[in-house]
């Protein structure tokens, strides 16, 4: 039978949460000295960029700075270290968040979404929802189709792709226990073991968990062993990144940075935001210093860049220093009062994100939010967060007959669909017609998933299931409208406005409901709180989704790898078109979205970019011991790694009208 509907605690070893002490600064800058020239400058202290500070600091031969923008988070390391902080505790809409808002979304009733992004060392890993999922490999390879045989381009097939995710990874099974009352299973396999960021489960599971699966399988949806392998679709409780040695969040900065040695090789200076990259002209531009400055008021300083650049900044900051840098789109750079060194239209289009929403259920049973409110906090409980997670397609969605019938219809609207990218350039929209026709031929052919949904158990009473598209054909943008680096850029994610993504997450919405409305699962549910009753038509629905629907916070693509010709930004060695010394690896490189949380391909690009670099430079050095071969990580072999938690996700609710109903809780739901 299934597992009921209680909580259970294994009996775990309490492994210090408490004892916090950081030994781990040795390598960040707080006296602000720093030297006037570095061979690699990295833009951006974020989950990408300290991956590669990481990595490219291993040769001793080689110096490497890193500029953040955000703080330390020393102080409030042990609100990111404790991963259930992620929903009672977030640090989203404080001083480490960018705390973003979209432009009027004239799909969305004109609303302008929160946006949260990290803005602190560590980055969105800081304070995002610690899921570890991966892409698909048919995805990996429509991004290698993307690339249309371009040099370079076998560092991004599956198997180039998958060795690098694994590379960065230590991961540990459940526990017997939170196996058994979750129904997590898992293949070793398809993991690694000896990198640097921990993958686990939390030490504290809920049988609604167990409840999961063999729901899905009701409706049509097999188990999935393990997705971080090739087929990442189904149902399975999937990792979280999660230290099961103290139950803390494993984050960029206590994987990557706080197990290192002092190298002297390595600086990371925080409260430092990149203003600008200067170029020396010739055939094509040279990076020669980065400007940064710690507010708007203060004065820039700069330091000299001996080999490269490398912008870190994400999914919003690569594309916008980009453009301060007269790096862009010539139209924008203009209006900005910002002279063009290079006119590359590509650079913040072709940015998507996944959309969701979410239907809740009020219950009698454990969940997290109750637990919370009781005042539980052991080591275990505070490390629960949520991780179920399922990956249908369209056929699975809509039936067969209605995913061909919707299939055609994005097939028939190919061409009319360009309407939706706001460029002109010939370049950038045929970039978007690639990306359509891969999109499709995923949708066709592949069980790739078109929803993912998510089961949510913060809530005091209450239970949520999301649902989040996954392969948006709605084209965004991100572009600056001041010269200035401390202004925010306009962000237009352009949400639906290609109508299949509102069909399919209207789709995925039905299927939410219907998850709660199936045994086992329904059997611990009482009412549907929100939306209700009164939305069941398709019409309620898409109205429902345009008032409530919001970021699941996976925007990418918005410096994307893809051909110049086709609006791309940076070829397949992640060089900056134009130029001949500035690479980006972070979130805004995918030219595709894939169906998963976006920290796991986004480490994966970082390793690979170090690797792309320290081929090119063949730097031999000493090779410093603690980090070079993995073993070393956050997993207590080091002596300063500090391995602090989190709070990410979000916790915007997400549903207006949820915050109207007398058992509010005051939990954001975190992805
Ligand atoms: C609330 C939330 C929940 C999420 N949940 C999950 C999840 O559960 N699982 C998952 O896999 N993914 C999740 N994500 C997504 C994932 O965290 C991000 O996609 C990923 O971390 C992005 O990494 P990045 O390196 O591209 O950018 P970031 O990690 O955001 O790093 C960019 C860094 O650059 C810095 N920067 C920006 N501009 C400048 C500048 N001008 N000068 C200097 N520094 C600058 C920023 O301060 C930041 O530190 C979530 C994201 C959020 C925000
Ligand atoms: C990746 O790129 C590097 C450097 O350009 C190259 O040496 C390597 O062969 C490429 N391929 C793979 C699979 O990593
Ligand atoms: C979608 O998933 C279903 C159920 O797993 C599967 O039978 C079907 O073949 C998939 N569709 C495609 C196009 O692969
Ligand atoms: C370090 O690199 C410099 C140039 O980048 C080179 O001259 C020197 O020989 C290198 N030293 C070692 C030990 O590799
Ligand atoms: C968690 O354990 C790691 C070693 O495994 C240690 O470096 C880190 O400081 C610990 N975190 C906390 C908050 O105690």
């Amino acid at each position: 039978m299934w597992p009921i509907a209680t909580a259970a605690t294994a009996a775990l070893s309490l492994a210090g949460v408490a004892s916090s002490s950081r030994l781990s600064a040795r390598n960040i800058v707080y006296d602000g000295k720093i030297s006037d020239s570095y061979d690699f400058v990295i833009v951006g202290g974020g989950t990408a960029g300290l991956v590669l500070a990481s990595r490219l600091s291993e040769d001793s031969n080689t110096t490497v700075l890193v500029l953040e923008a955000g703080h330390t988070g020393d102080d409030v390391y042990s609100t990111i270290a404790v991963p259930d902080g992620t929903y009672f505790q977030s640090l989203t809409k404080s001083e480490y968040d960018y705390a973003f808002t979209t432009s009027e979304q004239s799909n969305m009733n004109n609303r302008g979404l929160p946006w949260p992004r990290g803005k602190v060392l560590g980055g969105s890993s800081a304070i995002n929802g610690m899921y570890h999922v991966r892409p698909a490999q048919v995805e990996v390879e429509s991004w290698h189709d993307l690339l249309e045989g371009a040099d370079g381009d076998d560092n991004w097939t599956w198997d180039s792709f998958y060795a690098a995710m694994k590379k960065s990874e230590i991961f540990t099974p459940p526990t017997d226990e939170t196996a058994a009352i979750a129904g997590i299973e898992y293949d070793a396999s398809v993991h690694g073991t000896d990198g640097m960021i921990h993958t686990s489960y939390p030490g504290f599971q809920f049988g609604l968990n167990g409840n999961w699966t063999p729901t899905l399988n009701s409706l049509g949806v097999a188990s999935r062993k393990d997705g971080a392998g090739a087929e990442n679709w189904g149902a399975y409780i999937t990792q979280s990144y999660i230290n099961p040695t103290n139950w803390t969040r494993s984050f960029t900065r206590s994987a990557f940075i706080d197990p290192l040695p002092q190298r002297d090789n390595l600086q990371i200076l925080a409260d430092a935001t990149v203003t600008k990259i200067v170029f020396e002209k010739g055939d094509s531009l040279k990076a020669t210093s980065v400007e940064y400055a710690g507010s708007a008021t203060a004065s820039a300083s700069s330091v000299k860049v001996n080999k490269e650049v490398i912008l870190a900044a994400g999914v919003i900051g690569s594309p916008q220093i980009l453009q301060l840098s007269g790096v862009g789109p010539s139209d924008v750079l203009t209006a900005a009062g910002v002279e063009v060194q290079s006119n590359l239209p590509g650079v913040g289009q072709h940015m998507q994100d996944h959309l969701v929403a979410a239907v809740y259920w009020s219950t009698d049973a454990d969940t997290a939010g109750k637990l919370h409110t009781a005042g539980v906090n052991t080591p275990e409980f505070l490390s629960y967060i949520n991780s179920a997670t399922a990956y249908v397609n369209l056929t699975t969605l809509m039936g067969a007959e209605g995913a061909n019938t919707l299939l055609t219809s994005i097939k028939d609207s190919a061409s009319d669909a360009t309407r939706y990218v706001p460029s002109a350039d010939s370049g950038v929209l045929a970039g978007y017609s690639a990306m359509y026709e891969q999109s499709v031929s995923l949708m066709e052919n592949t069980p790739t998933a078109n929803i993912e949904l998510l089961l949510a158990l913060t809530g005091d009473g209450a239970v949520g299931i999301q649902a989040g598209l996954q392969h948006p054909l709605s084209p965004g943008r991100v572009y600056i409208t001041t010269a200035s680096a401390f202004d925010s850029p306009t962000i237009d994610p352009g949400y639906l406005a290609h109508s299949a993504d509102l069909a399919v997450l209207r789709e995925g919405m039905k299927m939410a409901r219907k998850i709660g409305q199936t045994e086992p699962m329904s059997l611990f549910l009482g009412n549907e709180n929100s939306p209700g009753d009164s939305v069941s038509t398709d019409e309620q629905w898409e109205s429902w989704i345009k008032d409530n629907a919001g970021t699941e916070y996976h925007p990418h693509g918005s410096c994307s790898m893809r051909p110049q010709n086709k609006g791309g930004v940076i070829n397949p060695k992640l060089i900056v078109y134009g130029t001949s010394n500035v690479r980006i690896a972070d979130s805004s490189v995918f030219p595709i979205d894939m169906s998963c949380h976006l920290e796991a391909p986004t480490i994966a690009v970082a390793e690979k970019a170090a690797e792309i670099i320290r081929t090119q430079y063949n730097v031999k050095g000493g090779d410093d011991s603690s980090s070079s071969s993995g073993s070393g990580s956050d997993s207590g072999s080091s002596s300063g790694n500090n391995d602090d938690d989190n709070n990410d996700a979000a916790f915007t609710m997400r549903s207006g009208a949820f915050w109207t109903l007398a058992t509010a809780f005051v939990v954001a739901l975190v992805l």
